[in-house]
């Protein structure tokens, strides 16, 4: 029996309001549309054990969380979620679409918290070996704007509460990230109407999904 082609990675990040569930509707409208099998998930969680591990991280509390401690949880999370669900996936061929993946965690433990880049490295060549996502959507706003559309959504976890600073820092981080290996990210500038962002999700999605179909 042929053994079936390995599925593709498609994770999408941003900072706080860009308006990634929007856009991940418009992904999946175009993964149906070519008749794609795959699931979508998100970090950190996709699996119980994760999304216990992700309730920890998001909860407000008293006590200072160290920014090692949530590194490791969140490091935790995903070697759950890659090896009971998207490393199984993945060999059978279907795509995977995550809501967030380790770019996140250069942008917010790296960068927010200011842990830098080492200890991430290490901790990602451990738990991911050699899986890296074959497709990044990058959702890029103005911080303000982002932090303004967040607020709407009313209650606000434990990194939604942290200041404008920190997402500015987290923000940086995604842009280090996509200057140091831009074939991966599709960068979109979700500053733009509603209309224009997820008609510029929907082309980027067609071209990626044809050129792996090809
Ligand atoms: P969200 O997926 O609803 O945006 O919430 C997840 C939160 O977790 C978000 O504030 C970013 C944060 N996060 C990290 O700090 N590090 C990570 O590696 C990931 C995946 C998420």
């Amino acid at each position: 029996m042929q053994k079936p082609a390995v599925g593709k990675f498609i994770t999408v990040e941003g900072t706080e309001g860009v308006g990634k569930s929007t856009n991940i509707a418009i992904i999946k409208a175009a993964l149906d549309q070519h008749g794609i099998d795959y699931i979508a998930t998100r970090e950190p969680g996709g699996t119980p054990f994760a999304e216990e591990l992700r309730a920890l991280l998001l909860a407000n509390r008293d006590e200072f969380v160290d920014p090692t401690a949530e590194l490791l949880a969140v490091f935790a999370a995903r070697a759950q979620h890659i090896n009971t669900v998207i490393k199984p996936a993945l060999a059978q061929g279907q795509w995977v679409l995550s809501d967030r993946f380790t770019d996140a965690t250069y942008a917010y433990q790296g960068c927010g918290r200011q842990l830098g880049t080492a200890l991430i490295e290490q901790l990602e060549r451990l738990v991911q070996k050699n899986l890296q996502p074959d497709l990044t959507v990058y959702l890029d706003v103005d911080v303000q704007v982002g932090l303004e559309r967040a607020a709407q959504r009313g209650e606000l976890d434990r990194f939604e509460q942290e200041d404008i600073a920190f997402f500015e820092r987290v923000r940086a981080g995604y842009h280090a990230r996509i200057e140091s290996a831009p074939a991966r990210y599709c960068v979109i500038d979700a500053g733009q109407s509603l209309e224009a962002v997820q008609g510029d999700v929907k082309k980027q999605l067609q071209q990626f999904i044809e050129s792996q179909l090809r």
